[in-house]
């Protein structure tokens, strides 16, 4: 069984007077064998934002289920492009790159004309810098070291943006014109944003900064133990647990370090896309062909798309069309 691991972002813009940027990163990009069952609510919301793209996904959160299956139902014949009453594993992968693709187009295309109002070929890391944190500079010493929920301070955030900025911008002239923008934006999509995408990484599960990520860092970043001691730890926890020193230290001194999250995280020629459309085609082939046909797809709703639990949302629900 495949699972996925994926990486949440402290983003840039969260804490930004700017709009619509609340939206948390999410490196779709980087799967292994780590993560889809740590939590109902993520699992799900994982398989969502394959199938969908996030803004879709977020539209289907709105739906009640009746109006959600019914859309399903539109997106399967869709998907079915040789329309035989099949879907393949093909025309799923197809499918999930696709949705993937407009997703971070339409995100870099909005975030460029937010970043870059007049349209001009290039957008400076000063002109970025203001508008995101501009508000720092009217911030006290103590302010900007208040750390956020997810243990970030403003400083920090600008600091790794600042980084990431450098390695998106190419042919270093500090300023991004749109492509490098859309590295800076989506470093997941980008080869050539590997190396600070490992680095973020790292720097995320590292909690006490030392440069390397240990055992317990590891499992503290999927599983949190609660306040119950006694509770039996799970038994993927400690799948886990011998993943890392068994495979992921592979050179047994304890801990991960920058070129074992490397391997880790960006494995070469992973391809999430294949590897998300198999394990939906394996959640919900009913009769075990090996394929769904669009009755297998609506059976199991709740995987491919969400919906309000009850039917109160589906007054509410907006009638945008696919
Ligand atoms: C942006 O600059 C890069 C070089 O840094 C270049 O390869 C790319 O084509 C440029 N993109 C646009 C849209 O001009």
């Amino acid at each position: 069984m495949l699972r996925f691991f994926f990486v949440l972002l402290a983003i840039s813009m969260v804490f930004a007077g700017v709009p619509t940027n609340e939206e948390t990163k999410r490196l779709m990009d980087h799967l292994s064998d780590a993560e889809h069952y740590r939590n109902e609510h993520h699992n799900k919301q994982f398989d969502h934002d394959a199938f969908l793209g996030e803004d879709q996904a977020k539209t289907f959160d709105q739906l009640s289920p009746e109006e959600s299956k019914r859309r399903l139902g539109e997106i399967a014949d869709k998907i079915d492009s040789d329309q035989d009453g099949f879907i393949t594993l093909v025309e799923l992968k197809d499918w999930i790159r696709y949705t993937q693709k407009r997703y971070i187009d339409e995100d870099v295309e909005r975030h460029w004309r937010q970043q870059n109002p007049n349209n001009e070929e290039f957008v400076t890391w000063e002109a970025y810098r203001k508008n995101v944190y501009g508000f720092m500079d009217d911030m006290d010493e103590k302010e900007l070291k208040a750390p956020n929920s997810e243990g970030f301070t403003y400083s920090n955030l600008q600091k790794r943006d600042r980084r990431r900025w450098t390695y998106a911008d190419a042919d270093q002239n500090d300023a991004l014109n749109r492509t490098e923008f859309a590295a800076f934006l989506h470093p997941e999509d980008h080869s050539s944003m590997r190396d600070v995408v490992v680095l973020e990484t790292l720097e995320d599960i590292d909690k006490d900064q030392d440069g390397k990520v240990s055992l317990d860092e590891y499992i503290g970043d999927m599983y949190n133990a609660g306040d119950g001691e006694d509770e039996e730890e799970p038994d993927w926890v400690k799948q886990e647990r011998e993943q890392f020193t068994g495979y992921r230290d592979t050179n047994k001194d304890g801990f991960m370090d920058e070129h074992e999250v490397k391997d880790w995280i960006a494995p070469p020629e992973f391809d999430h896309a294949e590897a998300e459309a198999r394990h939906l085609v394996f959640e919900a082939d009913a009769d075990a062909d090996e394929k769904l046909t669009k009755a297998e797809i609506i059976d199991k709703y709740d995987l491919f798309v969400g919906s309000q639990a009850t039917d109160f949302g589906g007054a509410l629900a907006r009638h945008d069309e696919f």
